[in-house]
Order: C-alpha cells, then structure tokens, then sequence
C-alpha cells in the first residue's frame, strides 16, 4: 500500500495522535478522555488494516496533551497504544503506554459498600490483573467494561 493510500484522516499540527488503540476501542478512548465531539478537533479511524495488531484504531486530538492517569486507563483497554506528541506537524514525543501495576483514583468500585465509594476520602486503588483490575479494599474484580466504571473528573 502506498503512503497515499494508507493515509485515512489528516495529519494534525499540534496535539496528540493515539495510535495502535485495539480494533474497536476508540470509542472508548474517548469516553476515558472526556471528549464527547463538542470541543476539541476530532479525527478518529476505526479498524483500519495494521500489521502488529490485526485491525487498529487511530484518534488524533488537536491542542490536548494527556495526563498520566489517562494514559493508565488507556493502557487498560488498549495496551498496544502508542502515544505521539505532535508540535508544528512534527512528532516531537513518542512512547507505548504501559500496564501500570495499580490505578489509583480514576476506577469506581462497583461495590458499593467499599470504603472507596462511601464518603469517606480515600481514593479507589485497584491491582491491574493479567484479566482485569481488583479493588485493594474489597476485592472485587472489575473484568469487562472497565470504561464503564471510569470517574469523571
Ligand atoms: N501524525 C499526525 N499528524 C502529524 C504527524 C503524525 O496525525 N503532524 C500521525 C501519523 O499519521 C501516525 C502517527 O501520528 O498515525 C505517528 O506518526 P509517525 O511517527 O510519523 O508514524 P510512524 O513512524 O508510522 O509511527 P509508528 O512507528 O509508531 O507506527
Ligand atoms: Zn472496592
């Protein structure tokens, strides 16, 4: 395929490009973003073809840098995502995510008589897992639709 050919939305000049998101989950990258198409420019390619993962999602925010607890939640859903800074059209930064050992304060528990739900201040901790996260308080397994359970800020 030729670069022409490859390229499906156009090339930003300052923000961030997430690339190699999981076949599907761009969605949900915006979701875990807070971006909901009122703000920021927005492009975002769904199952596009990608040799290392199958298919691929790409989403691409203009004027947005990522905070570190974004970028855990990300790690999350789609742990082959690269995150690329762009100033003035150029990549200026460039790094994969990383599966944190813990989320700290960006999960609820679904519990809700953990301590981390009451009204109590103490921020939600839970141990990311090879199939999922666990709360360190309750216990409790969190395995599918972690997007559902994201705080907002
Ligand atoms: N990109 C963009 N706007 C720019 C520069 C880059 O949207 N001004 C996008 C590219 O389209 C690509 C991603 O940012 O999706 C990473 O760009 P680059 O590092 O140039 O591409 P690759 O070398 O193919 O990246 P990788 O090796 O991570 O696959
Ligand atoms: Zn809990």
């Amino acid at each position: 395929m030729t670069d022409d050919q490859q390229l499906r939305v156009s090339k930003i000049k300052n923000g961030t490009v997430i690339d190699h998101i999981t076949g599907g989950q761009a969605l949900n990258v915006l979701a875990i973003l807070g971006i909901d198409g009122s703000g920021d420019a927005l492009s975002v390619a769904m199952n596009v073809p990608s040799d290392r993962l199958g298919k691929k999602d790409i989403v691409k925010v203009e004027g947005r840098e990522l905070s570190q607890a974004e970028v855990d939640v990300l790690s999350l859903i789609a742990p082959a995502a690269s995150i690329n800074i762009v100033r003035e059209y150029d990549v200026v930064e460039k790094h994969r995510v990383e599966r944190p050992e813990v989320v700290e304060g960006v999960l609820e528990c679904p519990n809700h008589n953990c301590i981390s739900t009451k009204d109590e201040p103490v921020d939600s901790r839970f141990a990311v897992t090879d199939d999922g996260v666990r709360c360190e308080y309750c216990e409790t397994i969190i395995r599918d639709d972690l997007p559902a359970h994201i705080l907002v800020e």
